[in-house]
């Protein structure tokens, strides 16, 4: 018995934000975003919450797993951007569907919070066939981008990304999974303020620590070494050929970074699903909306063998093969 995606889908804030409007509110350009980072523009809420993005992506994914909310036993939400510190997102977005039946919680890992959410829901499902799970990988990284640090207001957007897991017939679904962490350099990283080490409106520490803080030229080198390592890992357990791969789906943080990945892996780039140029870095929701847009444009197609992979602060990473 395996675990596998029953449904997908994802919800996009409408505002667009261009390289160009950047240009307006730091000193940056176009061509430097372009070609350090692959992306051209990114979507950021103007009055949307992150448990609507999040209601929202999750509804698209239920129709088209054809389940409905009250059949739910879980819901993971993965982000560090949630409406509020408390409640987790996760049961803002179980009121909003009134899937009373499920026990719902948030998971912190940063850009690789939705792999570990479907590495959870596989678990339980291997453990309750029955069960039928949601994760969410969802972000409102404006809340917490600088505006005034171009090295990494650039980078972010907000979105978010759903996937309904349930029992497969054993020939599909999750073939090998792996998460991982290393925290020796967890500070490359961050965002210090608003936890109990210092709490919303503390004077000790400048209001820059509030926002997301990276140093992007070191996180770049992990990013790489860690994206291939865990991406061997789960091609050497299931033990296949990389060649089988039909899709590598990438954390969208940087081409630079997926291109590496993919020449490392030896994965053809027209293997590689990118979106990035759209919607930039939107951390936990990366890989569920570039998942949700390649299966909704019939570029994944059934029987077709799908890498995930991430990376994220923490540092966190891990990777999934999925038999679609
Ligand atoms: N516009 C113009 N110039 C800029 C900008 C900007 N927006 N930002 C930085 N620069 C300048 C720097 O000041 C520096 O100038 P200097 O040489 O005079 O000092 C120069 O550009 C080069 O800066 P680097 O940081 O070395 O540029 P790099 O080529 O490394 O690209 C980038 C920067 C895009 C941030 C890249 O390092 C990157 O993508 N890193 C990885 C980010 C990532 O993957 N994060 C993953 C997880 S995110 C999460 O978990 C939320």
């Amino acid at each position: 018995m395996r675990a596998g995606i029953l449904g997908t889908g994802s919800h996009l804030p409408k505002k667009k934000l261009t390289n160009h409007d950047l240009e307006k509110m730091v000193e940056t350009s176009d061509e430097w975003i372009t070609t350090r980072s692959g992306i051209k523009e990114r979507r950021i809420v103007s009055g949307e919450t992150w448990s609507f993005l999040a209601t929202e992506a999750s509804k698209k994914a239920l129709e088209m797993a054809k389940v409905e909310p009250g059949e739910l036993d879980l819901i993971i939400g993965a982000t560090f951007t949630a409406d509020y510190r408390l409640p987790a997102g996760a049961c803002l977005v179980q009121e909003n569907l009134k899937a009373y039946k499920a026990a719902a919680f948030d998971i912190s890992a940063a850009c690789t919070g939705f792999i570990y959410g479907l590495v959870i829901a596989e678990k339980f499902i291997k453990d309750t066939p029955t069960t039928k799970a949601l994760v969410i990988g969802a972000e409102v990284l404006s809340s917490v981008t600088n505006w005034k640090d171009r090295s990494t207001c650039v980078l972010f957007g907000d979105g978010a990304g759903a996937a309904v897991i349930g029992k497969v017939k054993k020939e599909r679904g999750i073939i090998a999974s792996c998460i991982k962490s290393d925290p020796q350099v967890w500070d490359l990283l961050c965002v210090l303020g608003g936890g109990s080490a210092y709490p919303p409106r503390n004077n000790e520490i400048p209001d820059e620590e509030y926002y997301v803080k990276m140093k992007g030229h070191e996180v770049f080198k992990y990013a790489v070494r860690h994206m291939v390592e865990v991406a061997r890992t789960v091609i050497e357990m299931a033990n296949i050929s990389v060649n089988k791969i039909d899709w590598l789906i990438p954390h969208q943080a940087n081409i630079r970074i997926i291109n590496m990945v993919a020449q490392k892996l030896g994965i053809p780039i027209e293997k590689v699903y990118i979106n990035l140029q759209k919607y930039g870095n939107t951390s936990a929701a990366t890989v569920p909306i570039a998942l949700d847009e390649a299966v909704r444009e019939g570029a994944i197609k059934p029987g077709h063998l799908i890498l995930l992979d991430a990376f994220g602060g923490g540092f966190t990473y891990g990777a999934v093969l999925i038999r679609w």
